[in-house]
């Protein structure tokens, strides 16, 4: 188990606060500026096709400006590819879209759609850009993703997350226990393992706890927080969080 877990921070809601107004304000890029200097070891952001949030010249000002690994989160449009292959960010993240939601709901259907995905994967990877796919912790998919050539899946963290804040225990250690078998699924493959989606201070730690996830991606508890105790501080305390996880989990393994 690798001792540091990566910290990718998705600025995403900076921009849905400035689109409120229109105009520059909070620039989205200095938010990925502080981020970065509060311990973010890479900035994620998501290019939405209706542009709710961030728009296509953020996505110029991050790959030019930021030196740390920019994580492109996208649908697998041809508009995204053709994008993604003109910034050639570090990595790409494709996840499902859909015009209506307000975030992104479910794992792709990698299973599903394996011919779609695969020419997609190949032109990124060709490209030079590590591709990962957005799945729900399900051994189909993350078998589906090693077959289509993904070097990095992102496990959709959200029906935990749900499942806590709900209060609903059952759930949430039904769902913990499927992140757990799919990452060692998707390790056994040879995939690099991330997670993501509606992570707080309340539920990072378990997913710090599993030791095959070297990536952890979180916008929107960050950018609320920050509401309140400062992005730097909010970050501080998330990277604190994440370390003290991991720090345990070897710990216990050691033992
Ligand atoms: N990872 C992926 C693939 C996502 O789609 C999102 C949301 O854009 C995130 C991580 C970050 O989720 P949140 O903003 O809920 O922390």
């Amino acid at each position: 188990m690798p001792d540091y877990l990566r910290l990718g921070v998705n600025i995403d809601h900076v921009a849905t606060i400035r689109n409120a107004r229109g105009g520059g304000h909070p620039d989205p890029v200095r938010a990925a500026r502080l981020a970065v200097a509060a311990g973010a070891d890479g900035i994620t952001a998501h290019l939405r096709e209706d542009r709710r949030h961030i728009s296509d010249d953020d996505i110029v000002r991050l790959t030019r400006d930021i030196d740390v690994p920019i994580n492109l989160e996208c649908a697998a449009t041809p508009e995204m590819l053709e994008i993604a292959l003109r910034h050639r960010p570090h990595a790409v993240c494709l996840v499902p879209e859909k015009r209506e939601e307000k975030t992104t709901e479910g794992g792709l259907d990698v299973a599903g759609q394996g011919n779609i995905l695969s020419p997609f994967v190949r032109q990124l990877a060709g490209a030079g850009i590590r591709v990962s796919l957005f799945i729900n912790p399900d051994q189909r998919q993350v078998e589906a993703a090693q077959q289509v050539g993904a070097a990095v899946i992102e496990l959709h963290a959200g029906g935990y997350c749900e499942a806590v804040i709900a209060g609903d225990q059952k759930s949430a250690a039904a769902e913990l226990a499927q992140h757990h078998a799919a990452a060692a699924a998707a390790e056994a493959l040879g995939l690099e393992v991330h997670a993501g989606h509606g992570i707080s201070f309340d539920t990072v730690a378990a997913f710090a706890a599993i030791p095959q996830i070297v990536e952890l991606n979180i916008g929107h508890f960050l950018i609320g927080e920050a509401i309140f105790s400062g992005l730097d501080s909010a970050i501080r305390r998330m990277r604190g969080l994440m370390d003290q996880a991991r720090a345990e989990r070897l710990g216990a393994r050691g033992a």
